[in-house]
């Protein structure tokens, strides 16, 4: 079922939307040579816990997931668990982060290099949050799903060869981390539900320097690649508004990358919380 949130349920979704763009902010400053990803994983809870909200993250499925963050590095893709080894300079890690506050979710990622890394891979991570701000972008009140998800694709084509990963996509959020509807990163057959104001969707991109397969590990949260290629994944939650698209966990609101993709965020959107004008 999807869940269309009203203005003020919406204006919620921003609060905590804040809350996971200050964690993974603070965990972006401490990405360096020889930090843990545990330690990060204890940062981006303290920062969580300070605003009174929750990780949503911890506990969450079967078997329980472990930690406050996903640190995703190298051929991880996603769902990584924070451990002890330290990062080394030339890694790269993805960091997701979601959070719960009043009842409400937000959930995103970044893909951060640790130290220099070499131009190839600086790339992967370029193409994948440029195709996850040509979905954000897509994000029109009327559009079909099947054109968020088209225009995903189509961008990560545009940028070159990269493998495409089909075996986790982006998700429907408010009340539950995860609601309907899926929303697959490549363009679908059917046209998909409308997007109306008052839909929070988290568009989230994965994509490889090799082959798009994966594979689960044996703690069974670790989504690797099965070729051993490097993967990037980037995250935002969103929302349609009748002014236009609302990224929740971007502190600008969106207005810098959905303009670098060509749309404008809600003129409102950066404000910390705005008085979301017109019906939702
Ligand atoms: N952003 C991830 C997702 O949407 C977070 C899930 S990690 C989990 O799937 F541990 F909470 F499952
Ligand atoms: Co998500």
């Amino acid at each position: 079922m999807i869940q269309v949130k009203d203005r003020s349920e919406i204006a919620l979704m921003r609060a905590v939307g804040l809350v996971v763009a200050d964690a993974l902010a603070a965990v972006e400053l401490a990405v360096t040579p020889g930090v843990t990803p545990r330690e990060l994983d204890a940062l981006a809870e303290r920062v969580i816990r300070g605003h009174a909200a929750v990780p949503s993250f911890l506990g969450y499925g079967s078997p329980p997931y472990p930690a406050t963050i996903c640190s995703s590095v190298n051929d991880v893709v996603v769902h990584g668990i924070p451990g002890d080894l330290p990062l080394r300079a030339g890694d790269i890690i993805s960091i997701d982060c979601g959070a719960i506050l009043d009842g409400w979710h937000g959930d995103a990622a970044v893909t951060l290099p640790v130290g220099d890394v070499p131009d190839d891979v600086r790339r992967l991570l370029e193409a994948c949050e440029d195709a996850m701000w040509a979905g954000l972008a897509a994000m029109r009140p009327g559009a079909r799903l099947r054109e968020v998800s088209g225009a995903v694709e189509d961008r990560v084509v545009e940028c070159g060869d990269y493998g495409l990963v089909e075996d986790y996509g982006g998700h429907g959020i408010g009340t539950e981390m995860h609601q309907d509807p899926h929303v697959l990163n490549y363009r679908t057959r059917t046209r998909g539900p409308r997007l109306v104001p008052g839909l929070a969707l988290a568009i989230e991109p994965m994509i490889t320097l090799g082959r798009p397969a994966t594979r689960v590990l044996a703690d069974d949260w670790t989504v690797a690649t099965t070729d051993g290629s490097w993967a990037a994944h980037f995250e935002h939650t969103a929302a349609v508004t009748p002014d236009g698209v609302w990224v929740l966990t971007a502190p600008d609101g969106g207005e810098g990358g959905l303009a670098r993709a060509g749309a404008r965020a809600a003129p409102w959107a950066a404000a910390p919380c705005p008085t979301c004008p017109g019906p939702m």
